[in-house]
């Protein structure tokens, strides 16, 4: 549980005030100047593994064990590799997350990964992975925890899916690509976690009964074809990026720990996927030493490498990593191996040369987090440059337009506007989420970040009210705001006169990790909050900062004249849906999952029991299989309220009816099975990436404003030459296209082997079936606008 860390982090702290040696790191080195956009894969990993080979051979038994296990002793990261001096090795700084530069002070707060995907935007994911990368090098973090692909969101509840991106594979797993590329073009690495099956946090890890009874923690039991198509498929996109680390869950798969699970660490991820990176395991989610490491697993987080010490947990590994290799039950080759796939990233991204420091502000925030008083405060070095301004712009496009009755939005120079809702305004209890409200949150105060590891220290945050006050003092208009959502709701409030033009109401949805998310609707009396500024209001427009699903029992109320889905956006927050409500903005984010009508739609609930005795208890079988999300509403012809893909625009958009598909040579003689005498490289078989196929199609813009929108396509394999459970339809292309009135652009597309592949479970292989293989584009899951077929076998 989060709570463990914390437990740890308090003695980390307690120990740096009796053993401090604050080292003031040399000034700000900057941000690094980044190389282009440019495929890791094309990095030289041969040379880099060398080199590691070569660091090997300098080390004794006891140095590769410290190697492979961290240490709480001399660093402030959240997580340490000692440094080995005599060879000049400074260490290894590993820190959270995925969001932002976690435990330190002057860093930006990103949009999160959820807010990255709805904008379904390659470029300003890269750009956000870059950017996220250059803050954790300039920190001197080498080893940046994230992108998250699981969870991928089985769970609406879920309560780490806003760390992620989306519950499809397919958008996740480009968003995956796009991020690491960024972050590792910085010179970070990336440890893309957690593998996998890490659905729900509730019981995540291993808990003690009071009477000293070790209860397992919950067993994520899926099934192979599941894995392959759903939950592994954007961690196949990560190790074909190249990400240099993974990270295993907490969570047990088929009743074994992530963390020792061979068949996942060493047969999926390492053969399958041919992974040449380190697995490093989740803070406190290794349950054994020899059976985790011949399964697989190469760093013990956060480890100590030393037990005697009173204030560090004792570590599978440390010491016992020399004893088992010295009695034979782990082999020298192995450990070898451990050392030199953690070492090959950091030859490979020359962090051997010129690293910057760890920034001494890692101490300050570890302290200041848990009410520890250090001497001095110390000062941090400034990372964040200039990056509000991606945040701004990445916090708009990651805003879902989900209704908009009468062109209600843009807002037309309106002169008197109403503010509703606690989160429309700054936080009244600090810059840092309070973790004594694990699962609503604080009451007052804007969200533009979950909670937990992956959330991190505010040096600005702009709220909605203030950048709508800035706005509105352009125009002379009038800004009239109730902000306590227990007032609204109690609908006992005269203080609003008169009735604004446009009544604007700000929801958050609070989620952290360690937590389940307990409601589909916003927190705080959202319902009653919306319907009660409604009933007075008859253009009312309604904002929310989610996690991610909610129900909206409020989306159809007439005077709910518009919706917009805003996720968290990041420190620009009230700037970048200021731009939006304006139209200085023109949205373009499509939901990344489905908005059901109601609960009972959509809802594999959270596994929760009660007076568990039996340590095996917790289990969660993935009965659904393939059916989460869109692929569920199709399955039982569900009509959703938004669907997966939908997004609004100022403008409008047409595809024209002439969607073209054109077989490859490569599609000639076709074997049903990838090339089995093609290599393996990262990702998988390289067959699996050839193109078979291209689709495009043309896109217009119809009305009269520039906007983007996204073209999005979808493969329906046939389902009588396919095993039972194929979706009717799954997402395997987009393109954002950006237009100006009246212009239009072709959209084209290449599909490869494994977009057309279904997993054959008797074959061990990759499929593509016989028969008629359905095409579809169009603006959404539920808007397509054409379908065709094609036959490849
Ligand atoms: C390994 O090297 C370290 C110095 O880095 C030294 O302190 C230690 O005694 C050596 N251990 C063995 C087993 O030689
Ligand atoms: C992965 O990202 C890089 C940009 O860093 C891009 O060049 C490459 O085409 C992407 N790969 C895929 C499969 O999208
Ligand atoms: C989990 O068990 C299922 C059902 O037996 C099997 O299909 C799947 O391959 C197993 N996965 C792993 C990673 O062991
Ligand atoms: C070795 O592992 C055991 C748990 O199996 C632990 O109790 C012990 O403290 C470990 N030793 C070291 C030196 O970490
Ligand atoms: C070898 O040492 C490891 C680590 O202390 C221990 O877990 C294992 O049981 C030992 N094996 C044998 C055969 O002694
Ligand atoms: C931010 O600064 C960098 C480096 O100085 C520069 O290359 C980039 O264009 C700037 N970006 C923006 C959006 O101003
Ligand atoms: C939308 O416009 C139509 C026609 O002007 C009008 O009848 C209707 O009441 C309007 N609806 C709303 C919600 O304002
Ligand atoms: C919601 O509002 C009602 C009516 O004012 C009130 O009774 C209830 O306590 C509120 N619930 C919460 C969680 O604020
Ligand atoms: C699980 O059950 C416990 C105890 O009944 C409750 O406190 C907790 O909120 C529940 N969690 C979820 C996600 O439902
Ligand atoms: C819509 O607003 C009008 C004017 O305030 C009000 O009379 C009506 O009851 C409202 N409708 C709803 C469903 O709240
Ligand atoms: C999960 O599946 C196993 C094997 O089919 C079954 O024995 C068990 O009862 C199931 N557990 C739940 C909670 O459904
Ligand atoms: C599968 O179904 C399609 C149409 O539904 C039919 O044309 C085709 O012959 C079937 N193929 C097999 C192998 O049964």
């Amino acid at each position: 549980m989060y709570s463990f860390l914390a437990f740890d982090l308090f003695f980390r702290a307690v120990l740096l005030l009796s053993l401090v040696q604050i080292v003031f790191a040399q000034g700000n080195k900057g941000v690094s100047n980044a190389s282009p956009s440019s495929e890791t894969g094309s990095r030289d990993w041969q040379a880099a593994s060398q080199k590691a080979l070569a660091f090997v051979a300098q080390l004794n038994l006891t140095e590769k064990a410290s190697m492979v296990t961290g240490t709480s002793l001399s660093g402030a990261c959240v997580g340490n590799i000692a440094a080995i001096e005599r060879l000049g090795f400074s260490g290894i700084c590993v820190s959270d997350g995925p969001t932002a530069v976690n435990r330190y002070d002057l860093v930006s707060v990103f949009p999160a990964g959820i807010a990255a995907a709805a904008s379904w935007d390659r470029d300003l994911m890269y750009q956000r992975g870059l950017l996220l990368g250059a803050e954790f090098k300039a920190k001197g973090t080498h080893v940046g925890l994230g992108p998250v692909a699981g969870p991928l969101g089985r769970h609406p509840l879920g309560g780490r899916n806003w760390e992620g991106f989306s519950p499809d594979p397919y958008l996740t797993g480009i968003a995956m690509n796009f991020t690491i590329n960024g972050m590792q073009d910085a010179g970070v690495q990336s440890c893309s976690k957690h593998l996998i099956g890490n659905e729900q946090e509730t019981q995540r890890s291993n808990t003690v009964l009071p009477d000293g009874t070790n209860i397992e923690a919950i067993s994520s039991n899926i099934d192979d074809r599941t894995l392959h198509e759903l939950y592994l498929w954007p961690f196949a996109d990560a190790v074909k990026a190249g990400t240099t680390s993974v990270m295993c869950s907490y969570n047990r798969v088929n009743e074994t720990y992530s963390c020792e699970n061979s068949e996942l660490l060493t047969g999926l991820l390492k053969n399958e996927l041919g992974f040449e990176g380190y697995v490093m395991s989740d803070f406190f989610a290794t349950h054994s030493g020899v059976t985790s490491i011949n399964a697989g697993l190469d760093m013990d987080m956060p480890g100590s490498f030393d037990s005697s010490s009173v204030a560090t947990r004792a570590s599978y590994f440390g010491r016992n990593v020399t004893q088992a290799v010295t009695n034979g039950s782990v082999s020298m080759e192995r450990l070898d191996n451990m050392v030199q796939r953690i070492m090959t990233p950091y030859f490979l991204l020359g962090q051997d040369k010129d690293y910057p420091t760890v920034d001494p502000s890692a101490y300050f925030v570890l302290a200041t987090t848990y009410s520890i008083s250090l001497p001095n405060e110390v000062p941090a070095r400034d990372v964040r440059g200039n990056h509000s301004t991606l945040i701004h712009a990445l916090g708009a496009a990651g805003t879902v337009l989900l209704k908009n009755t009468n062109s209600t939005l843009p807002l037309r120079a309106p002169m008197n506007i109403g503010v509703f809702g606690n989160d429309a305004i700054d936080p009244t209890n600090g810059l840092t989420w309070p973790q004594s409200e694990p699962q609503t949150g604080f009451e007052f105060g804007t969200l533009d970040i979950g909670g937990g590891s992956g959330s991190a220290r505010h040096t600005t945050l702009v709220s909605p009210l203030q950048a709508i006050k800035a706005r509105a003092a352009l125009t002379g208009a009038r800004v009239q705001y109730l902000t306590s959502n227990a007032i609204i709701a109690s609908n006992e409030f005269t203080s609003i006169y008169p009735t604004p033009d446009v009544c604007l109401v700000f929801l958050k949805t609070f989620s952290q990790e360690g937590y389940d998310r307990l409601s589909f609707e916003a927190d705080w009396n959202s319902t009653l909050v919306v319907n009660n500024i409604a009933a007075r209001c008859i253009n009312t427009v309604v904002i929310t900062h989610s996690a991610g699903v909610n129900t909206m029992p409020w989306a159809t109320n007439p005077n709910v004249t518009a919706i917009l889905a805003a996720h968290y956006p990041g420190e620009e927050s009230g700037n970048s849906i200021v731009d939006i409500l304006w139209g200085d903005v023109n949205p373009s984010g499509k939901l990344p999952y489905t908005i059901p009508v109601k609960e009972a739609d959509y809802d594999i609930p959270i596994v929760n029991l009660t007076a568990v005795t039996d340590p095996n208890t917790w289990q969660a079988n993935f009965t659904e299989g393939l059916m989460i999300d869109y692929r569920h509403f199709d399955a039982l012809s569900i009509t959703p309220l938004y669907e997966f893909g939908h997004g609004l625009s100022y403008t409008t958009f047409s595809l024209s009816l002439s969607l073209t598909l054109t077989h490859l040579p490569s599609s000639n003689d076709l074997s049903p099975f990838p090339n089995p005498s093609s290599p393996i490289a990262p990702g998988g078989n390289v067959d699996l990436f050839t193109p078979l196929f291209t689709a495009s199609t043309t896109v217009s813009n119809t009305g009269s404003v520039a906007g983007a929108t996204v073209v999005q396509i979808y493969v329906s394999l046939p389902q009588n030459s396919t095993s039972a459970g194929t979706p009717v339809k799954v997402l395997r292309g987009f393109e954002k296209v950006f237009l100006q009135p009246g212009e239009a652009r072709e959209a084209k597309y290449q599909l490869t082997r494994r977009d057309v592949s279904f997993w054959d479970v008797v074959a061990q292989n990759w499929r593509i079936p016989e028969g008629d293989i359905g095409i579809s584009v169009g603006f959404s899951s539920r808007d397509l606008k054409q379908t065709k077929k094609i036959k490849l076998l």
